[in-house]
């Protein structure tokens, strides 16, 4: 399908074909302390309700001022939910939780260092530290409502305790993964514009102390060389009494948050109320071209369908010992290690480490001594727990009721593994399907109202209504058996807004598809392209496949191929570069790097891991190849276009198919030998 579009091969041609599997059914004591269990939910969310449903979700916040339109679609397709309610994100999240709450723990947050204990912050503490940086960024840093700033940290509460302070004045906060580059940052910031940019010393990662505060150095300087200025870096200490990055600080541009605190020390800053409709954060996202891609996420809207979600898919009640072990740099832990769960005045959990570090055990050892209840990870991280310690969990007192899994297809085997020995066989499963761009879980079956069905996420949750198109625009159901192109019918509240200063690249990459009249200010002409292949079965439960663009999802985190083939061509010697995904057993898919070379150069190891190491400086680890092929010449069509898909076959060791049409089929033979050897 995509193949035909771009001539090229996508992650949906690579995807597993599952049979059919069993339904298993909740627990009845699952069932009886659900928040969700009236099956006529879906009926409520029904097309004729919408968009009058949501308010469903936004009366789950607290409100400065009720809304005057649920849903404005006057500059369709930028999306206005909740127009002219006015509200604050930091308030819903902290604030409202202290007349009943103030005394619970809002935050843990584990230490990688098991000798170090786990930190307990309660709301109270939460409300103090938050106002103080508040207090910082406005009468040192000189931030205000509408401005952007770039925060690059790692797991630590710093990072959700700044994201609030942000959200607190109306500042946008651009959360940079903290596994990416200095140079991935200044890209960051460059498009985003900020002057100011948050960081940390360091922090403990895989048993060693990175220094994170380098990277600062590199995004600022490479900003700076594209123009944009950071004026204040200011650097959190992983511990306040202690600097402990080797990089220096610059004088007169970092300045040392934990230092500057001392003069911050009780200020309490009222929340700024904030229209629906003024952006929250912005989150980076991979796209077809090498350029990322600033998500813009609203702050009425969003928290709304973050908190929604929360509450009904993932059950959380405040009482809950709730662990995400995801990446608050991604959207998974904006939506739901952060907003989401601290809206719902829950316990959220804050792992600073490697799930698997020192042992296969710690995920279980902190589940025990927290008494965790509600789980959530990817199924890289369950591959990987599986791997390395399969009978492990079984060694540890503590009970999950609910267990969630998102990012990429889970392979049904690994969810039986998943579902037997990390739930025991007592907590519900529920695979989300979503993305960066939707802000919140699109399909899922609701834990207690629908059964599991291992492989596929699940129907549309409540008020979304995906529906799959073939090229073509006609929809398959069930009965063609076919995949297609997965499409949402209707705007939901958590949808971006835009993409930051591209609202012609939101258009044409989300919704030009599929669009039945561009002028039209109606909705149902609009349906939203989500980039995904996937089926959907008889009961309406569907199975996403992969990207049909240029995307590769590693690990669950989506790579543009653009973006490491533009970092390869940055190597002197290199003269074209293709990469291919490649099915991977832990981690889904890695990405597979062919090169070739301007005239005089020589192919050597050390020019390939040099090729390597150049993709990890631009982008970071997560994108190291799996391998750096040189080869003489790429496969290309008469046209000269780069024949992706054959190298991915190759990769893949598939069937390459017919290459006689191709300028230059002798090479095919060559590129196999060399592979497969
Ligand atoms: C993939 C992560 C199958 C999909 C929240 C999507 C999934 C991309 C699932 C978004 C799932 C996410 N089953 N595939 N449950 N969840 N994906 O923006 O290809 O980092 O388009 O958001 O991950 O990745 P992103």
């Amino acid at each position: 399908m995509a193949e035909k579009e771009t001539g090229q091969l996508s992650e949906a041609q690579i995807a597993v074909h599952w049979r059919e599997e069993k339904y298993l059914h909740p627990s009845t004591k699952f069932i009886a302390q659900a928040n969700m269990t009236d099956k006529t939910i879906c009926d409520r969310f029904s097309l004729d309700n919408f968009p009058d449903c949501f308010k469903e979700y936004a009366d789950l916040l607290d409100w400065y001022k009720y809304w005057d339109t649920i849903l404005d679609t006057s500059d369709a397709p930028c999306w206005k939910w909740f127009a002219g309610g006015k509200i604050n994100a930091a308030y819903n999240c902290v604030d409202r939780h202290l007349d009943k709450h103030k005394n619970k723990t809002a935050i843990h947050f584990v230490s990688e260092l098991e000798s170090e204990r786990i930190e307990h912050i309660t709301y109270q503490e939460l409300y103090v530290r938050v106002n103080e940086v508040a207090a910082l960024l406005q009468d040192f840093a000189g931030l205000k409502k509408g401005d952007t700033v770039t925060l690059h940290l790692p797991m630590t509460p710093d990072l959700p305790i700044t994201m609030l302070a942000c959200a607190r004045l109306g500042i946008i906060h651009c959360e940079v993964f903290g596994g990416f580059s200095g140079r991935a940052c200044a890209d960051r910031i460059i498009d985003s514009k900020s002057n100011v940019l948050i960081t940390i010393d360091g922090y403990h990662r895989g048993g060693r102390f990175i220094d994170h505060k380098k990277n600062a150095d590199t995004a600022v300087n490479l900003a700076k060389k594209d123009g944009q200025a950071v004026d204040k870096v200011l650097v959190w200490h992983r511990y306040p009494e202690k600097y402990l990055s080797p990089t220096p600080m610059v004088e007169g541009r970092d300045y040392s948050i934990n230092d500057l605190l001392k003069n911050y020390r009780g200020k309490r800053i009222e929340p700024v109320q904030m229209l629906a409709e003024d952006p929250l954060f912005l989150m980076y996202t991979s796209g077809t071209t090498g350029k990322p891609k600033g998500c813009q996420h609203s702050t009425g809207g969003y928290l709304a369908y973050a908190t929604g979600t929360s509450k009904y898919v993932q059950d959380i009640h405040p009482e809950d010992v709730y662990w995400c072990m995801a990446d608050i740099g991604w959207i998974t832990g904006h939506s739901y290690i952060v907003y989401g769960p601290l809206a719902l005045g829950a316990s959220t959990v804050i792992y600073e480490g490697v799930p698997t570090y020192p042992d296969a055990g710690r995920c279980w050892r902190i589940a025990e001594e927290l008494d965790v209840n509600i789980f959530h990870t990817a199924p890289t991280v369950i591959r990987a727990l599986r791997k390395v310690g399969p009978d492990e969990p079984a060694k540890y007192n503590y009970h999950f009721k609910l267990m969630t899994t998102v990012g990429e297809p889970i392979e049904p085997e690994v969810w039986r593994w998943y579902y037997k020995v990390i739930g025991k066989s007592e907590a519900v499963i529920v695979d989300t399907w979503w993305q960066t761009e939707t802000g919140g879980f699109l399909c899922s079956t609701m834990p207690a109202t629908n059964l599991m069905k291992p492989g596929s996420a699940g129907p549309g949750l409540p008020g979304i209504h995906p529906v799959i198109y073939d090229e073509d625009g006609n929809e398959l159901n069930a009965e063609t058996g076919a995949a297609g192109n997965i499409c949402i019918r209707n705007p939901w509240p958590g949808a971006f807004q835009t993409i930051w200063g591209d609202r012609d690249r939101y258009v044409s990459n989300y919704y030009a598809r599929y669009c039945k009249n561009k002028d039209s200010k109606d909705w149902r002409d609009w349906p939203y392209l989500a980039g995904d292949a996937a089926m959907v079965a008889k009961d309406g439960y569907f199975r996403i496949l992969g990207r049909i663009d240029d995307v590769i999802n590693v690990s669950g985190h989506r790579l543009g191929t653009k973006e490491i083939e533009s970092a390869s061509l940055d190597i002197v010697e290199v003269a074209e570069a293709a990469v291919v995904p490649v099915a991977d057993d832990m981690k889904g898919t890695v990405p597979d790097l062919y090169v070739s070379l301007k005239p005089g150069y020589e192919p050597t190891e050390e020019l390939a891991s040099r090729i390597s190491e150049g993709v990890c400086e631009a982008i970071g680890k997560i994108a190291r190849p799996r391998k750096v092929w040189i080869v003489n010449d790429m496969p290309k069509t008469r046209s000269g276009k780069i024949m992706r898909r054959i190298l991915g076959a190759i990769s893949n060791g598939k069937d390459i198919g017919d290459a006689s049409t191709l300028a230059n089929p002798e090479i095919v033979e060559e590129i196999k030998k060399k592979v497969s050897n």
